[in-house]
Parts: structure tokens; C-alpha cells; sequence
């Protein structure tokens, strides 16, 4: 793969490939134009060739030429790599191109069956009741031609004989999970009399399959194939492949959570909508959604559940620089059941909906205020978390203000709140920052210089791992910090060459930083990263040793415990020592 990609930035030229998009015009070393990663009149999108790298500098996207393909059009970045390949008549490895091959036959199968299950719906004589079940919940046959929806019979083992006789690929079945092996050692299918919903993917190739149930009391309600080769149910949204223009042409998106919500919206000619396949919004999705458009709306069931998951649902897009807006239905309601209410008008849907939404700050207060009544601490804490981790400090700042306004608590102690790691949350792991004043942020400022210095001086490696970088990096976790561990490793593997990592986020971040401008005085902040990564491994130190006298209290290990506080003493001294010789010398 490394290798493959090294090939591949030899073989293009960045500026022919988005010229093939976007209309570059030449403006000093450099060239210019419209962004086609976000709506703009005037162009901010940049490209370098000499570095051979894009930047955006209005909604910040940035990368090389296989992430700029890939991001254009929708791709992962293996499907980016192979087609870039394919194009320069790159030779792949034959294990790449077996797998793509297998993934070409299990969609090609995927589409049979669909269209299998599909046919068995208007053909087979048991259909009567799954045609009458979609009749009965407003399903038009021209939405069920769009969707390829199908039926399942009772019999079982009418897709295996289907497979055999048209001479498929049994082991491409199971290995979707359509169908599996019994005891006696013959297959039987997974759905057995239930409508069947084909899962396609953003080329609109299918990909899983999901079932509902055509009896009331049949567990469970919905069956859906297991992940696959091809099915990564966490980057596979519902409709998408059908929605995603009108989602760019509405510039808005809803989000719901059931096939027929989804569907029931559909019909209804609301086409800007996308579902969740039977498992919950993953980071993936929301990257995905946030390609097409900012401007999501989440519509969830009314209940207590749907609340839950729409709370969820905000602090995931919220950590992707995205506030969503959110619909409260009433309770018992879901968006199938309600767009249906409104006897699938258009129209009168769009209004209703429009007396229901709220922005997702105010929305997860609500949610909270019955907590609030009773323990305002731990509610103010829990809305904190789902606002954490905002890297844009203007939405951030709205954030805050917005909250201000709703808890009303003053802005500033709303800010240090969101900026400050939980301290209940055990699972993070400590990372020493560079003053008393720690902020998530100042934290990550300073890894970003760091960053900066080492991509504009890759040279001064050995002076940067003298000051103790890696020992620091060690315990950190966030963004740059990843980053960093990277480029020290690459740099270390050829010294003073910036190193060709094959990882599209690792990509970004180095174009990014190639388009910032050079540090005007380079001793001054190399001084600068020196007394920051030596205060950060001091604080790192002396916080160990508080732990541990803290540990050795609570079990009453005195002896042990006065052993850590003499050494604490001696460390302490030989500390402040150290940190005055540091502001001595940095002065
Ligand atoms: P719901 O239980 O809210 O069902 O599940 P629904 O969408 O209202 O279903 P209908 O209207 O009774 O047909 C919401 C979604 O959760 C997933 C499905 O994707 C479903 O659409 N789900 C639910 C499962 O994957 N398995 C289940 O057993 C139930
Ligand atoms: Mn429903």
C-alpha cells in the first residue's frame, strides 16, 4: 500500500487532477479557485505545485492529490488509491486486485438477490400479504421499485435453490449471510417471511440486506446480514445513494433512524433524508454527512429512547464542528407514524415539523432539566460532555454563549468548562499541559507549533528528541499528537525528508501546516517548544508522584508513603531549580 501510494504521487500532478474540477487561475506561485468541498463566491481554495498539496482556506479542507480525489468524490481511500492507480496504469499487487475482484463479485451477487427478492414480491404466490403490508403503510410501488424492496418466504430455502440453480456462488451467500449451513450440511436462507430492505452503498452498489418481520409476534422485529467485506455498517447510511442530490440541493439533511421512517418521508416527497441501518450514528457517518451538507436535522422517535439517542447524536456532530438541529415528536410518535398523520402532505409535514425543531443546544437542555431539578450538579456536568471537544473556537464561543443563556451561569465559566478535560472520565488519559491555566486548547496550540517546527525543519529532529519530545508524546493522544508520532518516526527512517505516510488524516494535517506561514524568528520558537516540553514532563513527573502519595494514603501504607514524600521534597527542589535555570535561559 505505502508503495502503491508512493507511485501514485509520482504519476500525478495535482494541478491537472482538480483542474478536472474546479477552474484554477495562476496567482503568483500558486493557484486559485472555488472551493468545491464548500459553497463560496469568492475563491479560497489554494493549490501548491510545488508541494503538490491543496488547502482551503475557508472551510479548511486540505491534502495531497489522492486525498483531494478521494474527497471529491466520495471515495474511501483504498477505492481512491485503486482508481488512480487503474487510471496511470500503475501495476497492483496481485492480493489488492484479488480483493477488489472478490468485492466486485460479492456486490454483483448482492444485486441478484436484491433483484431476486425484489421479483419474488410482485411473482411469487405467498406475496400477497408483504404487497398489502407495504400498501398498508403508504408504500407507493414506485418507491418500492426505487429501493429494490423485496419479499422473503416462508418455505427457507428458497434462496439457496434459487443460488443453485442459477449456478452462484454459494460461498459468496454465506459469506453475506444470506444464507448458512445446517446441520445435515445443507443451507437454508436467513429470511424466511419478512420484507426485505437491499442496503446500497454511495455508488450505489448493494451492499447488506435488512428483513422485517411480516408476523407481530416474530422475533426480531428487523434482521439485518452481518458486516462484511462490503458491508461496514458504520459508514453505510440508509438512502443515501438515492438522497444524497436532493441533500445538496436543499442544503439540509434529516436523520432518522427506522427504514420506514426513512421510506414514510420518501413518499412524502421529503427526499433530503438518510437513515441509520439498525445500529447507532458512528463518527464515520457524521463525516460523510458532513461532505454533503452542515445543516442536519435530527428526527427521532418521540420517546424516551429516541431522546437518549438524539443527545448522543448531538455530541457526535458537535465534535465534527456541527450543530444539529432537533425535532421533540410527541411522545409515541416516530417520523413514519407522524409524516403519515399529516395524510403524506408535503407541505403541511414541513410546517409541523418546523413548530417542533429547536437548535441542539437548547434541545439537550431540555432534555436535562428534569435532572437538573433533582441534581444540578451532575446534569451541568452531563451537558458539559456532550459539548466537549469543540475544535472551531467560534462554535465554540456560540456554544458557550448559548448555554450561558439557558443555565444561566456566566460565559467564561461555560468556556473553561468545555475546555477543561472531565475529570470523571477515567478513561482519559492524563496529558501534562503548559500552564496552570490548562486548556484542552493551549495544549494543542502547542503541539500544533511543535508540529509547524518539525514540517518547516525537519532537520532539527535531534534537537527536539534531546528536549525529550518523544518521551512526551508518549502519553498524548489528541490530533497533533498522533500526527507527530508519525512524522518523528518517518523522519527518523530518512532524515530531513518529510516523510509519504499513506493515512488521508495524516496527509491533511502536514498540508495544512505546509501552507502556514514560516515562523519569523525560528531560535525564538524553538526556545519556546524546548521550555514547553521540559515544564510538560516536570508537571508529568511531579503529578505522578502526587499519585502516588495520594494511592499510598488511601490503602495506609505510611511507611511507604513518607518514603514518596522525602523523595517528592528532593524531586520538588531539584524541579524548581530546573524550571528557574529553564526561565533564566529562555529569557
Ligand atoms: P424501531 O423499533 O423504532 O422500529 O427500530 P420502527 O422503525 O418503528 O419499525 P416499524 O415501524 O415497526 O417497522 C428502528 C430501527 O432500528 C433497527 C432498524 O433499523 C429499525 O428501522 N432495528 C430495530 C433493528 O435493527 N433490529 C430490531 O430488532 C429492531
Ligand atoms: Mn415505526
Amino acid at each position: 500500500m505505502e508503495e502503491l501510494f508512493e507511485k501514485i504521487k509520482e504519476a500525478y500532478d495535482i494541478v491537472e487532477v482538480v483542474s478536472n474540477y474546479v477552474r484554477l487561475k495562476k496567482v503568483g506561485r500558486n493557484f486559485v479557485g472555488i472551493c468545491p468541498f464548500h459553497s463560496e463566491k469568492t475563491p479560497s481554495f489554494v493549490v501548491s505545485p510545488e508541494k503538490q498539496i491543496f488547502k482551503c482556506f475557508g472551510c479548511g479542507e486540505a491534502g495531497d492529490v489522492v486525498n483531494f480525489y478521494m474527497k471529491v468524490n466520495g471515495l474511501t481511500f483504498k477505492e481512491a488509491l485503486l482508481e488512480l492507480a487503474e487510471k496511470a496504469g500503475i501495476y497492483i499487487e496481485e492480493k489488492v486486485f484479488s480483493e477488489k475482484k472478490r468485492e466486485n463479485e460479492l456486490v454483483g451477487l448482492a444485486y441478484k438477490v436484491a433483484k431476486f427478492y425484489n421479483h419474488l414480491l410482485f411473482f411469487h404466490p405467498g406475496a400477497e400479504e408483504a404487497r398489502e403490508y407495504f400498501k398498508e403503510r403508504g408504500l407507493s410501488e414506485d418507491t418500492i421499485k426505487q429501493f429494490l424492496l423485496g419479499f422473503a418466504p416462508q418455505e427457507g430455502r428458497v434462496l439457496t435453490s434459487y443460488l443453485r440453480t442459477s449456478k452462484e456462488d454459494f460461498k459468496a451467500a454465506e459469506e453475506l449471510g444470506l444464507i448458512r449451513q445446517v446441520q445435515d450440511g445443507s443451507f437454508v436462507d436467513l429470511f424466511r417471511f419478512r420484507v426485505i430492505f437491499p442496503v446500497f452503498n454511495l455508488k450505489g452498489e448493494c451492499v447488506g440486506f435488512a428483513g422485517r418481520t411480516l408476523l407481530k409476534e416474530d422475533e426480531p422485529k428487523y434482521l439485518n446480514t452481518p458486516e462484511s467485506k462490503i458491508y461496514k455498517k458504520s459508514e453505510i447510511l440508509y438512502g443515501l445513494y438515492q438522497a444524497k442530490e436532493y441533500i445538496k440541493k436543499e442544503k439540509t439533511c434529516f436523520l432518522v433512524e427506522g427504514y420506514f421512517d426513512f421510506l414514510s418521508l420518501w413518499e412524502a416527497g421529503i427526499r433530503n433524508v438518510v437513515a441509520t441501518c439498525g445500529t447507532a450514528l458512528t463518527t464515520s457517518h457524521v463525516k460523510i454527512l458532513k461532505g454533503l451538507t452542515e445543516e442536519i436535522i435530527l428526527l427521532y422517535d418521540g420517546d424516551e429512547a429516541g431522546k437518549k439517542a438524539m443527545v448522543r447524536a448531538v455530541s457526535l456532530f458537535i465534535k465534527e464542528g456541527i450543530l444539529p438541529k432537533c425535532v421533540s415528536l410527541p411522545e409515541g410518535e416516530d417520523p413514519d407514524s407522524f409524516v403519515r398523520k399529516g395524510s403524506l402532505d408535503r407541505a403541511y409535514f414541513m410546517e409541523k415539523i418546523k413548530e417542533l425543531t429547536q437548535d441542539g443546544v437548547s434541545f439537550v437542555v431540555a432534555c436535562y432539566q428534569e435532572m437538573f431539578r433533582q441534581n444540578s450538579s451532575k446534569a451541568y456536568r452531563e451537558i458539559i460532555e456532550v459539548f466537549q471537544g469543540i475544535e472551531d473556537p467560534i462554535l465554540r464561543k456560540k456554544i458557550a454563549k448559548e448555554l450561558s443563556f439557558r443555565l444561566d451561569l456566566p460565559e467564561t465559566e461555560i468556556l473553561r468548562s468545555l475546555t477543561t478535560r472531565g475529570r470523571s472520565d477515567k478513561t482519559r488519559v492524563f496529558i501534562p499541559s503548559c500552564d496552570n491555566n490548562s486548556t484542552e486548547t493551549k495544549e494543542d496550540s502547542c503541539l500544533k507549533m511543535i508540529a509547524q517546527y518539525l514540517v518547516s525543519y525537519p532537520e532539527d529532529l535531534g534537537i527536539l528528541e534531546e528536549a525529550g519530545l518523544l518521551k512526551y508524546l508518549e502519553g498524548c493522544f489528541s490530533k497533533y499528537a498522533l500526527f507527530l508520532k508519525k512524522l518523528t518516526e518517518g523522519l527518523k527512517k530518512e532524515p530531513g525528508k518529510l516523510p509519504d505516510i499513506s493515512d488521508p488524516e495524516f496527509q491533511t494535517i502536514l498540508s495544512d501546516l505546509l501552507f502556514s506561514p514560516s515562523f519569523e524568528n525560528r531560535e525564538e520558537v524553538l526556545n519556546d517548544i524546548k521550555t514547553f516540553i521540559h515544564k510538560s514532563l516536570i508537571k508529568l513527573e511531579l503529578k505522578k508522584l502526587a499519585e502516588n502519595i495520594k494511592n499510598l494514603e488511601t490503602i495506609g501504607a505510611k511507611e511507604e508513603k513518607d518514603q514518596c514524600l522525602c523523595l517528592l521534597k528532593t524531586t520538588l527542589i531539584s524541579k524548581i531549580d530546573g524550571l528557574n535555570r529553564i526561565d533564566k535561559l529562555t529569557k
